[in-house]
């Protein structure tokens, strides 16, 4: 009983905790080196090396939101909260080894569709000047055709690879309608209803390579989840996220459930 209840205690303090955020303001191509920690709850995903490969989104103190492309296993992996200039320690950084990933089982490899992962850390990240949660949307909310969201990462500034420049770089970005963005003039019947679309006309501003798994913000929650592209910043083809609000339910049951069990993985 005694057991139960500290186990009820949890869950609910723990799940409060994902709905407890703060709100924040918030590789990519044609934009500019962010402020220091002003994005406080992106993480880099590092390889045990130390190399930066995908961008993350802390939504517990123990979990991080990514791209399921992004699983390069948990033994290779190690996340980094606090960061603004990856591979130079700046002393606010926090390191954290997964303790299991979760990918979507929906998840395909061909089709990109539900490209989401859930990281379970070993131990949980502190939350201070620094590190925060993100605000996640509801289930199943939309977003309009032109709203102005913002996509931040250590990505590569443009195709064709390069030096990741190692100073968190930010852009924003106008969300395209899906009917634009599956139409025959772009993705031509590649767009599921678990992506969203964002980019100019014009082209010139974009997430890329290295960009992946992080965050698309949209009035200070995290929409979208980089994903996928054809080239970056190319003006017929614009960047698709994962729609975190499809999986809003799945990712609050992911956390809970691994409460609720009351074990620890
Ligand atoms: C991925 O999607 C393709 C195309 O719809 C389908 O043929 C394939 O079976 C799917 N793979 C998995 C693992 O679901
Ligand atoms: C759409 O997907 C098909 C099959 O995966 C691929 O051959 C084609 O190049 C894709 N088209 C675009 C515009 O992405
Ligand atoms: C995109 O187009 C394909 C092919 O017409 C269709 O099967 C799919 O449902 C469309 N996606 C969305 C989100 O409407």
């Amino acid at each position: 009983m005694m057991g139960l209840l500290m186990c009820l205690g949890c869950v609910l303090l723990d799940f409060m905790m994902v709905h407890s955020h703060v709100l924040m303001q918030g590789r990519i191509v044609g934009g500019h080196t962010a402020a220091p920690n002003s994005i406080k709850y992106i993480v880099s995903l590092q390889s045990t090396k130390g190399q930066h490969f995908c961008g993350g989104s802390l939504v517990h103190r123990y979990w991080v939101l990514t791209a399921a492309h992004c699983n390069i296993g948990a033994e290779h992996m190690m996340i980094v909260a606090g960061d603004y200039i990856v591979n130079t320690f700046e002393g606010t950084e926090q390191y954290a080894k997964p303790h299991r990933v979760v990918t979507h089982p929906l998840y395909n490899r061909s089709t990109n569709n539900a490209d989401i992962m859930l990281i379970k850390l070993r131990a949980p990240m502190v939350l201070n000047k620094y590190v925060s949660l993100a605000p996640l949307p509801r289930q199943g909310t939309g977003v309009v055709e032109g709203l102005v969201c913002r996509v931040s990462g250590w990505g590569y500034n443009n195709l064709g690879g390069g030096q990741a420049p190692f100073t968190l770089r930010t852009v924003t970005v106008p969300i395209v309608s899906t009917a634009r963005c599956n139409s025959s003039m772009s993705f031509n019947g590649n767009i599921t209803a678990n992506m969203i679309c964002a980019g100019y006309r014009t082209g010139g501003k974009d997430a890329c390579k290295g960009d992946s798994g992080g965050p698309l913000v949209c009035g200070g929650r995290v929409y979208g989840v980089v994903s996928w592209g054809n080239g970056c910043g190319d003006a017929k083809f614009p960047g698709v996220y994962t729609a975190v609000s499809k999986f809003r339910r799945w990712i609050d049951q992911t956390i809970y459930r691994s409460y609720l069990r009351c074990t620890k993985y």
